[in-house]
């Protein structure tokens, strides 16, 4: 993992200095270096309203994404469908495993010939339906991130109640769905109705076509990270709890989070978002927090804290950061059907009995914590208006992570 953020770090660094020796914000060149195996399929409006000399910039806007990742039968596999009036396959992700092949032959698009194809109906739900066709009949055995990225410029008008289904059906196999929408006529919840959650990521909306060009490093930056999303921890159970356990994870984070200074300084130069991907950032306590649906034990909740994101678990020091963490997303789709309610931060009193700290900032536990003594580790229980509970360390719970900058 400590790999996996050097590389990310280096990535945004990469960022930072070609831009800044570049004039024009636009010769920025973000590019994913990411060794992840991704399934990575477009879906293009090809829809008469585009217009041509506009669908030639698409194609160029989908090459230049493409020319960003590593694409390989052990990396990045390309998919890409069109669609008017009906879908239209045009490559599958087993085709082509060479970069400049799939490159060339997403150039062709921007042929005349193609000028005919373009069709007037907008028929999203069937896109929808042959992309999945090409997820289900391509399947690698260890795919890191399956995604889709939606171009559109209208709503849907042609079979348009399967849209929605279409995209959960998408969405329920593990496809994320970045969705596109270029231009004037294009509605904001059209787009939601198919991209994936949360929405400040997966959406887009560009001017024109122009600006689509422009933007094209947020939406690398978007796919890149994605992979790291899809890595949140899976449910995983411990029961047992002893204080040795504690002290060796302690010294474990110790060292890793020493590691995560350097980053967080070279991220700091690089000028990046100082928090990790899927966490919400408040600049007034500068922390980073995120709220995981995994069911562990808070030794456990604690070093994941750590090692997947530098971060610790969370420390409430006062009433409005309790209320901030509180409105956090802590009624996920995926709590609710891990069936988590109950959620560790990092109170605990396991090193002198009797004296609740924090341990993710080392101060004194302030806020009201109710609970029985003899338990020696501290929730937030959501079936009690996430008031401050300490209960058994080595109960199974969600937690919140926290990370300072
Ligand atoms: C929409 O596209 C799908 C997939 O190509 C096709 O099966 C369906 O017939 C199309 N719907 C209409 C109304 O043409
Ligand atoms: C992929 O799965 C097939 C069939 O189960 C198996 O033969 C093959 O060894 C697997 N490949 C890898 C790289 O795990
Ligand atoms: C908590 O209380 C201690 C002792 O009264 C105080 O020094 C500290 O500033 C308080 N912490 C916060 C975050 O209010
Ligand atoms: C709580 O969350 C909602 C919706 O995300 C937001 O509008 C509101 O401002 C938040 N309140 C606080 C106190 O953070």
């Amino acid at each position: 993992m400590k790999v996996l953020l050097v590389s990310v770090v280096l990535l945004y660094c990469a960022i930072a200095v070609v831009g800044s020796t570049s004039e024009a914000s636009s010769a920025n060149h973000v590019t994913c270096d990411r060794e992840d195996k991704i399934d990575m399929a477009f879906l293009l409006d090809a829809s008469k309203s585009v217009g041509f000399m506009n669908y030639k910039k698409v194609v160029g806007f989908v090459q230049d994404f493409i020319s960003r990742f590593g694409v390989g039968a052990e990396r990045v596999r390309l998919g890409l469908v069109y669609f008017s009036v009906k879908a239209t396959r045009y490559f599958a992700f087993d085709e082509y495993s060479d970069k400049q092949a799939v490159l060339d032959k997403v150039g062709e698009m921007a042929d005349r010939a193609f000028k005919n194809q373009l069709g007037t109906r907008t028929n999203t739900s069937g896109g929808l339906a042959v992309i999945h066709e090409l997820f289900n009949e391509n399947q690698r055995n260890e795919t890191d991130a399956k995604m889709v990225i939606v171009i559109t410029d209208g709503k849907p008008n042609s079979d348009k109640e399967a849209t929605i289904p279409n995209a959960d059906a998408l969405k329920a196999d593990g496809v994320k769905i970045m969705a596109i929408g270029v231009g004037d006529d294009i509605r904001r919840d059209n787009l939601e109705d198919i991209a994936s959650e949360p929405y400040e990521r997966y959406v887009f909306t560009t001017e024109d076509f122009e600006d689509l060009i422009a933007r094209t490093e947020d939406m690398v930056q978007t796919a890149c990270r994605n992979v790291e999303y899809l890595s949140c921890p899976e449910q995983e159970s411990n029961d047992r709890i002893v204080d040795a356990q504690h002290a060796a994870i302690e010294k474990a984070i110790a060292s890793l989070l020493e590691t995560n200074e350097v980053l967080t300084e070279l991220d700091e130069r690089c000028n990046v978002d100082p928090c990790p991907s899927c966490f919400t950032r408040n600049d007034e306590f500068r922390s980073c927090y995120k709220a995981v649906p995994a069911a562990v034990d808070w030794p456990e909740a604690d070093r994941l804290c750590a090692v997947l994101y530098g971060a610790r678990l969370a420390s409430v020091n006062t009433a409005e950061e309790h209320h901030y963490i509180k409105n956090q997303t802590f009624s996920s789709e995926e709590a609710t059907s891990a069936g988590i309610t109950k959620w560790w931060v990092s109170g605990n009193d396991l090193a002198n009995h009797g004296t609740l700290m924090w341990a993710g900032d080392g101060h004194s536990v302030n806020l009201t914590v109710t609970g029985d003594h003899a338990h020696h580790c501290v929730l937030m229980d959501g079936t009690n208006h996430l008031n401050l509970v300490r209960v058994a360390c080595g109960a199974s719970h969600g937690f919140v992570c926290e990370k300072n900058y």
